[in-house]
């Protein structure tokens, strides 16, 4: 192959790591690529191995197997200091009996800074997350907000090559939470630092990530934009970790044109894919994708439900539907065309293009 034909080397390749602790694999094959200056988000169920792949990278841990290449260098064997990368853990790990500038300073001593550039660089780290006011100020006199951004000017103060942020704004309450997602987000993209930040919120993911990384039992499942990723996850287990679904049980009776049909205990249903006729699946839908009322135009399902509840969100209201035995159906509609009482039966309908399709009993 010539080198023209290579696709171009990524700013952060991890290449088949793998990870046990005893008999227990926590990293099985993780393959993830990271352009300069994007931000990834890695979500996943707990224990799933995401602060693991954080510390692999970070060259706290060593995998059993796999490379880490950054910016162009195989680090998989330099140790942490050596890396140049930045890391914020979820618990910020400053200590509390230095000032917020020798916490700061600190990371700079480590890493070999002439004492005569620390001042005017911890300044500057301050500066960037406004806590040059602070300075002087212990740790413990601080508020879980303040010490977050303390903890991200330590990770910045030596202008990393790469930001690890493990669940950093954790400790926060939701209002501060949500400020502090916004801030971080704008002084990451007005930076442009290559960001790996791992969190277990998919709203969190999904507000701040370029591209997330959905984890699931040591394996990357998928990693997409944040659109692609809810529009068309590539397992049941994405589909469920990421926003609101709901399945439905079925056999494949044929694939023509593109359209797989489903023969359902509620009727046939089309999805876009290909499958083996006789083979069990499970139709996916978002709750969004569901109309009232059969549609008029073609290429259309339909369904006949039970509407067991009605939750209220402003102009928008969330139905919970019975199809049959253990098959509960969401539908978020508009709050204006969605009469229908508890206990009425409805017919539900939504584009076959909207349908995902899924082998059954796949969720990993
Ligand atoms: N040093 C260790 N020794 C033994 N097992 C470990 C060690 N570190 C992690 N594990 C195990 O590896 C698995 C993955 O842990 P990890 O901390 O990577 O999960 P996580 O996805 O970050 O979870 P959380 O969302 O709870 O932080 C867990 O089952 C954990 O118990
Ligand atoms: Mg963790």
């Amino acid at each position: 192959m010539s080198a023209a034909s290579q696709p171009a080397a990524a700013y952060l390749g991890i290449t088949q790591v793998d990870k046990a602790y005893g008999a227990a694999v926590v990293l099985d094959g993780v393959d993830l690529a990271v352009d300069k200056g994007e931000f990834i988000a890695l979500l996943g169920p707990s224990g799933c191995g995401k602060t693991t792949l954080l510390r692999i990278i970070a060259g706290l841990v060593q995998p059993d197997g796999g490379t880490v290449i950054l910016a162009g260098k195989d680090v998989t064997r330099l140790p942490p200091h050596r890396r140049n990368i930045g890391v914020v853990f979820q618990n910020y790990a400053l200590f509390p009996h230095l000032t917020v500038a020798e916490n700061v300073g600190f990371g700079l001593a480590v890493r070999r800074v002439a004492r005569a550039d620390r001042a005017p660089r911890v300044a500057e780290a301050l500066r960037l997350v406004q806590m040059e006011d602070y300075a002087a100020r212990r740790i413990s006199a601080l508020s879980g907000g303040q010490q977050q951004r303390v903890a991200l000017a330590r990770a910045l103060a030596f202008a990393p090559s790469l930001l690890l942020l493990d669940e950093p704004l954790a400790a926060l309450d939701r209002k501060l939470r949500e400020s502090v997602q916004v801030e971080l987000r704008q002084l990451i993209r007005r930076l442009g630092i290559t960001t790996v930040f791992v969190t277990h919120d998919q709203e969190e993911a999904l507000i701040l990530a370029d591209r997330i990384g959905v984890m699931n039992q040591g394996r990357l499942e998928q990693l997409a934009a944040p659109r692609e990723l809810y529009a068309k996850p590539r397992s049941r287990f994405v589909l469920d970790f990421v926003g609101r679904s709901c399945l439905i049980a079925g056999r494949v009776v044929g694939t023509a044109e593109g359209l797989v049909s489903v023969d359902t205990a509620h009727g046939r249903i089309q999805a876009p894919g290909s499958f083996m006729s006789g083979a069990a699946v499970e139709i996916g839908l978002r709750p969004e994708a569901l109309r009232l009322g059969r549609g008029s135009d073609g290429g259309m399902n339909s369904i006949t439900a039970t509407v067991t509840d009605r939750i209220f969100l402003g102009s928008r209201l969330v139905m919970t539907l019975a199809a049959g035995p253990g098959e509960r159906l969401l539908a978020e509609l508009d709050a204006a065309d969605a009469e229908a009482a508890s206990g009425e039966t409805v017919t539900l309908s939504w584009p076959a293009v909207d349908t995902l399709v899924f082998p059954a009993g796949a969720a990993g």
